[in-house]
This record gives C-alpha cells, sequence and structure tokens, in this order.
C-alpha cells in the first residue's frame, strides 16, 4: 500500500523499512510491498517507491533483506500510474481522456512510447531480481496505466492496442511476456487486475476472465476491483471481493488472493477454504501490523513468534 514516504528520488527511505519489517515480525506471510513505479512519470504521487533506474536497486535491497531477516516473503508491484499520476506533468495513457478535473489530460501514447514503456516493465523485472524480490506483481488493477488499456472506458484506441478485448489485452500480455523473459523461470508473476470496473460499459469479471485467459505466463491473480472511474458503484462489505476471486479462479484455473476489508480471523479462514488460494489483509494491516499474530493465537492456530516476544504468546 502507497506510503507516500519516498521523495522524487523513489529511493527506499528509513519509514518503508521500519514499515514493512514490522508487518514480517508480525507473521505476514507474503508482504507485496506498494505500487512501485517503472516510470518517473507513472508515479501515482510524488513521494513514490520507484525503481526507473539501477540506483534503486540498493536501497530496495536493503528492504528485501529487512524482510527476509524477519520471516517473511516479499513481492515487489511493478506499477504505472497512467493517466492517474499526480507526478507527471504531461500524463501518457492509451487515449486522450481525463480522468477527472482534478487531473490533467493525458497525451496518448503512440506505438514507439508503448513499446517503451513495455520495455520499462522488463527493466524493472531485471532490478526486482537483484533487489532479492521472491515475486513480482504486475499491477493491472485500479485504473492505472495497463487497466486503461484493459477497459473500453479508457481505451478508445483503433489500432492493434485497442478495440475488441483480444486487442485491449496486447499491452498487459506484453509486458508480462517482457517481464517473464528477464526473471529466473522459478520466480512467480503474480497480476493484479480490477475484476469489475463497477460502472457501466466497463469491464465486468467475465471479461477478466477472458482477458487473463489471453495472458500465458501468469502463476497468480490478486483480485481488486473499480479505479477506472472516478465514481463507482461498489457496496463494500466484509469479504466484498471473494466472489469475483472465485470466479476469476474457476475461469481460469489459475490460483487466486481474494479480500476486501478482511478483519478477522474466521472469515480469512473461510475465503482460503471457499473463495480463494490466498487473503490479502489491506488496511486492517496498516491498523495493526501484527494482526497476524493476534489472529493466530485467537483461533488457536500455532504460529512462529519472534524469540523476542514469546513470553507475550
Ligand atoms: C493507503 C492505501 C494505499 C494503497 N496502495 C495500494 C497500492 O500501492 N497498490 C495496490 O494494488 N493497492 C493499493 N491499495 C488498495 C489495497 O491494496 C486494498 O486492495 C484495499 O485497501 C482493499 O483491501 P482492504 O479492505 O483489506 O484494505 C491501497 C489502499 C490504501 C487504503
Amino acid at each position: 500500500m502507497c506510503q507516500y514516504s519516498s521523495d522524487e528520488s523513489g529511493l527506499v527511505k528509513d519509514w518503508h523499512i521500519s514499515h514493512y519489517v514490522c508487518r514480517a515480525v508480525g507473521g505476514v506471510g507474503l508482504i507485496i510491498i506498494e505500487a512501485t513505479s517503472v516510470d518517473p512519470d507513472g508515479r501515482i504521487s510524488p513521494n513514490d517507491l520507484g525503481i526507473w533506474s539501477d540506483q534503486h536497486i540498493e536501497g530496495l535491497r536493503k528492504l528485501t533483506d529487512a524482510i527476509h531477516k524477519n520471516g517473511a516473503k516479499v513481492a515487489i508491484q511493478l506499477a504505472h500510474a497512467g493517466r492517474k499520476s499526480k507526478a507527471a506533468s504531461s500524463p501518457v495513457a492509451p487515449s486522450a481522456i481525463r480522468f477527472s478535473e482534478d487531473y490533467h489530460e493525458p497525451a496518448q501514447l503512440d506505438k514507439a512510447e508503448i513499446a517503451k514503456l513495455v520495455e520499462h516493465f522488463s527493466e524493472a523485472a531485471k532490478r526486482s531480481v537483484l533487489a532479492g524480490f521472491d515475486a513480482i506483481e504486475i499491477h493491472a488493477a485500479h485504473g492505472y496505466l495497463i487497466n486503461e488499456f484493459l477497459s473500453p472506458l479508457t481505451n478508445k484506441r483503433d489500432d492493434e492496442y485497442g478495440g475488441d478485448l483480444e486487442k485491449r489485452v496486447r499491452f498487459l500480455k506484453e509486458v508480462v511476456e517482457s517481464v517473464k523473459a528477464e526473471i529466473p523461470s522459478t520466480m512467480p508473476i503474480i497480476v493484479r487486475v480490477s475484476a469489475s470496473d463497477y460502472y457501466e460499459g466497463g469491464n465486468e469479471v467475465e471479461d477478466v476472465v477472458k482477458i487473463l485467459n489471453l495472458v500465458p505466463g501468469i502463476d497468480l491473480v490478486d483480485v481488486s476491483g473499480g479505479g477506472v472511474m472516478p465514481e463507482n458503484h461498489v457496496k463494500a462489505f466484509a469479504g466484498y471481493q471473494l466472489d469475483n476471486a472465485f470466479k476469476i479462479k474457476k475461469g481460469t484455473g489459475l490460483p487466486v488472493i481474494g479480500g476486501g476489508l478482511i478483519t478477522t480471523y474466521p472469515l480469512a479462514e473461510y475465503a482460503v477454504n471457499t473463495k480463494c488460494d490466498l487473503v490479502f489483509i489491506g488496511r486492517q494491516l496498516l491498523r495493526e501490523p501484527y494482526w497476524p499474530l493476534r489472529a493466530a493465537k485467537e483461533a488457536d492456530v500455532d504460529l512462529e513468534w519472534p524469540f523476542q516476544y514469546e513470553r507475550a504468546k
């Protein structure tokens, strides 16, 4: 989850180390770090983490070492915000349609620029391997660049990158392929999707199943939703994105991460028993970094605690 705690450089700061290490100590199995931009103009907001240059590797390496020492695995979320970048003075997008009054109108990408962006993702993947990450998550959700290509609401192109679903998926396909070429064959690729745009005329979960089935090389799907349009029509309740995760699991045969407002162990357990393979815990882990330890204790599950805390177990 974005920490807004770097600066123009996009480098890892002390905050990132403290924040993520606390979650590792707290018993999180896999930490997927915040949207980390493959391009300075792809940052969601100006103080996001970056991985657009080799200078970013050292700080990210410190971060992965510190997380590993405390018993968790760690993935990086590779991202480009497209038309929703608040850091770019001239944001880019598949089509020149602005998100809202509060955002700049983006410039429509030409094919050479698209190819360059695919390269940015693959270079970022190469750096992620050097920085010691266990997995790569490609951010194709929440109305950011890749999602903008996927959604008919934001992609009005009439070349090979827009139009029907097979064409709208091309950018994601190229990104996954180029990332895969740069990482060990044992390193998983996770793709985070918005299963629904929650908006008339946008993608629904059935479309997203078709999209994912057109992209070879995905190991795990992280199922979220929304973000393409400024207003969306979703009712959020505990576990509200689990049904979409299940539909994607069934429709693609891929393992999925599901969630949405999960704050209790019984709901997380129900989710992995009936809907998905892993659960994501977002805001609850902002409130309470040691939530997994507490949840395990309450459920009488014998989780290994840091030895320093054993007497509190
Ligand atoms: C402060 C904040 C930052 C977030 N940053 C990201 C992000 O960088 N990447 C991402 O995929 N989702 C991000 N999200 C969305 C969460 O990952 C998650 O999908 C959402 O909060 C719903 O899950 P929850 O109900 O467990 O919090 C963010 C959410 C919040 C509240």
